[in-house]
């Protein structure tokens, strides 16, 4: 069944072509696709265009298929273009004339529109909650280990005292800042594009704020025609979020690798989180680790992937957009499959607490005792020569690095102010599940 169908049958291999893969990916849209005709109907009634039985009888059929999706019983037939279709033709078939008033003053456009915004918006809060519980980990890591030296890098040169709760505490304030940026892309994807039509408005006199109240948005995508070029705007700037934590997560996992080599042993795990070698008994391998690097280098080149779809296009609806949803959806896939194994695997982490000790890192305390020259009047210049001269002759010995105090040093992490930061991002993560807002909106009286 084509909605669009005037009597002529398209090949079957121009359909089954520009369909592709469109059916399953619509699947994960089917409980939005339903709520967001609820709202329709029920703004349709509100402005005169049904009357309140049919309202009722299209938000009943509507309750009846979203049982059905959420058993995961709703599918989109063969012959069935995609979810909007399907709704409407189980509607029609379910209700009869009622049924096909459904799509009154309404696209497909702006219905895929609407349903990738619920969607996305619902994916982002629960990917943010797992976000932050990675945070939580690492910030209690953080506090755990303060007091573990850990000589920093730059260059790949040993360089200066650092310690676990720096390095652990530096992967957690990303995190707080990939959270703003999930915060802000959400905000972007939280207007409502649903009265846009085919992203020429309508002639009918809809109410697009009241949808927006009904499905809890912010307010309106206003101009019709921004709504159809915003796609894969919203895409792009949702794909750059999930990038950043893919980078957090990426560039923290290459740090493991690293530091669970033979040459650093800084850390390791039990046995039941590491993998072998089929030839070489002696490994201990982090496979998961290297893993998780090459899915979130992968994660960053999303937003490329849809820059490279979209930019060329002209404004107005094209099919080639269709093809914004694999990748969006399964950005949201990869990067939880990735959060979840991190958090497990730390779990594990086991850390060395005397790596410091060792003659190799003595360096590491030079610019230190510079700045005890320094305290006691010596000028910069002239002391860090002096330090240059005993490392140089070998008579340089490490002293105390007990006076880091400044914020954000390895004696005053400020690891309270990194975690309010992020509690307060938190808070922008509140949306309603699909069944909380199906069933508000089911029992909505407009008269409330
Ligand atoms: N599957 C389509 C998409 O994702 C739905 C919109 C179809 N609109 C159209 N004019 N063919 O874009």
């Amino acid at each position: 069944m084509k909605l669009w169908d005037k009597g002529v049958e398209p090949d079957p291999a121009i359909i089954e072509f520009t369909v592709g893969n469109d059916r399953v990916m619509d699947l994960s849209l089917a409980e939005w696709d339903i709520i967001g005709s609820m709202a329709h109907a029920i703004m349709l009634q509100n402005v005169g265009l049904l009357t309140p039985e049919e309202k009722q009888s299209l938000l009943n059929g509507l309750h009846l298929l979203f049982q059905k999706a959420t058993k995961g019983e709703l599918i989109v037939e063969k012959g069935v273009e995609d979810i909007h279709s399907q709704v409407e033709k189980d509607l029609s078939v379910n209700l009869g004339p009622t049924g096909k008033k459904i799509h009154t003053g309404r696209s497909r456009n702006d219905q895929v529109l609407l349903d990738i915004r619920l969607f996305t918006r619902s994916e982002i809060d629960r990917i943010a909650v797992k976000v932050f519980a990675l945070f939580n980990k690492l910030q209690s890591l953080s506090e755990q280990h303060k007091e573990v030296l850990l000589p920093g890098y730059t260059h790949m040169q040993p360089a200066m005292v650092s310690s676990f709760g720096l390095w652990f505490g530096a992967y957690s304030e990303s995190l707080a800042d990939d959270l703003h940026l999930l915060a802000s892309a959400r905000k972007l994807n939280n207007r409502n594009p649903l009265g846009t039509a085919a992203g020429y408005g309508t002639t009918l006199p809809l109410k697009r704020k009241l949808t927006a109240d009904l499905l809890e948005f912010d307010d309106l995508v206003f101009n019709s025609a921004y709504a159809s070029l915003n796609r894969g705007k919203v895409e792009m700037a949702v794909a750059g979020a999930l990038a950043s934590v893919a980078r957090t997560l990426g560039r923290f996992s290459m740090d493991i690798c690293l530091y669970m080599g033979a040459e650093f042993k800084f850390i390791d795990f039990p046995g039941e989180y590491i993998t072998g070698s089929s030839i070489m008994p002696q490994k201990k391998n982090p496979d998961v680790f290297e893993i998780i690097r090459a899915r979130t280098n992968h994660l960053q080149a999303v937003p490329a992937e849809i820059a490279m779809l979209t930019s060329n296009l002209s404004s107005g609806y094209h099919r080639d957009l269709q093809l914004l949803k694999p990748l969006v959806f399964d950005a949201f896939k990869e990067l939880e499959a990735c959060i979840d194994i991190l958090n497990f695997m730390l779990t594990g982490i086991r850390i060395r607490k005397d790596i410091t000790e060792y003659p190799v890192y003595n360096s590491i305390f030079s610019t230190e005792e510079v700045n005890r020259l320094v305290r006691s009047g010596v000028p910069f210049r002239d002391a860090y020569k002096e330090v240059g001269a005993r490392l140089e002759n070998g008579s340089f010995s490490r002293t105390s690095t007990k006076d880091y105090s400044h914020e954000g040093s390895i004696g005053n992490l400020c690891n309270d102010q990194i975690q309010k930061m992020a509690e307060t991002h938190m808070k922008s993560f509140n949306s309603k599940t699909s069944s909380e807002l199906e069933s508000k909106l089911v029992n909505y009286k407009l008269d409330k």
